[in-house]
C-alpha cells in the first residue's frame, strides 16, 4: 500500500475525487447533506489553513477547496480531517475547470482567491487563471448577491483583477482598504509578517440582470 493510498483512505470524507465522476456537474447537496446554500469555493487553497478556519465560522454552509497540486490538496484534506470539519471538502484540480465543469448556474456561493500565482514574466502571464474567461465563468455559476474575494501581494496583478472584474457588467465592487475576511491564509500570514502590502478586492454579483446586450461571453 503506497503512502498516498493511506492518505487518501484517511481523508476520504473530506475529499472529492472528481476525476472518477461522470462528466458534468456534481451533486453538491449529496456531498454536503447537513449544509444548505450555494457552495463557497476557495481556489488554489494550498495546504488548507484558510479553508479550515473559514468553514469553521459557518458550519452549516458548504465549502470546497480546489487545489491543482495533489500533494497540497491532500494536506488540506488532512487538515480538515484533523479538525473533523463537517462542512468542507477538497478537490485536486484546476480552478477554471472546477467552476466550469462541476457546477450548475447558481450553485457557487462566495469565491475566495488568495495569492494566485502571479507568473511575473510577461511570456508566462497567460498561465494566470484570473483572466477574462474565468471572470465570465464565475458570473455564469455564482448565485446573485455572493462575492469574489481576491487577495494578492502583486500590485500589477491587483490592477489586472480590477480591470477584469470592474470591466464586467455583472460584478460590482473594487479594492477595499481593510482585510475583508476574518481568517488568514498561509501566504497572507507570511506576507503580513514580512510587512508587505497586500491588495484586497471584493466584487459582488449584481442582483439586477445585466443590461441588454451586455451578456458575458
Ligand atoms: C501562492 S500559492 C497560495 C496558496 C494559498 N491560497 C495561500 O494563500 O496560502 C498559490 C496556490 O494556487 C495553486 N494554483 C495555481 N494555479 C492553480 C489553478 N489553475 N488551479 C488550482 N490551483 C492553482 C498553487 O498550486 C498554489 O497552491
Amino acid at each position: 500500500m503506497t503512502r498516498r493510498h493511506v492518505e487518501l483512505a484517511q481523508v476520504a470524507p473530506w475529499w472529492v475525487e472528481a476525476e472518477l465522476q461522470a462528466a458534468g456537474p456534481l451533486a453538491w447537496g449529496a456531498l454536503f447533506p447537513a449544509c444548505s446554500g450555494p457552495v463557497a469555493v476557495e481556489l488554489g487553497c494550498g495546504y488548507g489553513l484558510f479553508l479550515r478556519d473559514l468553514a469553521a465560522l459557518t458550519p452549516t454552509r458548504p465549502f470546497l477547496g480546489v487545489e491543482q497540486d495533489r500533494g497540497a490538496a491532500l494536506r488540506a484534506a488532512r487538515k480538515l480531517m484533523l479538525a473533523q470539519s463537517p462542512n468542507a471538502r477538497v478537490l485536486a484540480g484546476d480552478a477554471f475547470w472546477a467552476i466550469h465543469q462541476l457546477f450548475r448556474a447558481g450553485e457557487v456561493g462566495d469565491v475566495y482567491v488568495n495569492f494566485p500565482d502571479p507568473w511575473p514574466k510577461r511570456r508566462h502571464a497567460r498561465r494566470r487563471y484570473v483572466r477574462q474567461p474565468f471572470v465570465a465563468e464565475l458570473y455564469q455559476k455564482m448565485a446573485p448577491g455572493h462575492a469574489v474575494f481576491l487577495a494578492t501581494d502583486v500590485a500589477a496583478y491587483a490592477d489586472e483583477m480590477e480591470l477584469l472584474f470592474g470591466g464586467h457588467p455583472g460584478f460590482v465592487g473594487g479594492r477595499v482598504a481593510a482585510k475583508p475576511v476574518g481568517v488568514a491564509s498561509k501566504y497572507e500570514l507570511d506576507f503580513q509578517a514580512q510587512g508587505l502590502t497586500i491588495h484586497y478586492l471584493v466584487y459582488r454579483v449584481a442582483t439586477a440582470p445585466l443590461p441588454a446586450g451586455a451578456a458575458a461571453p
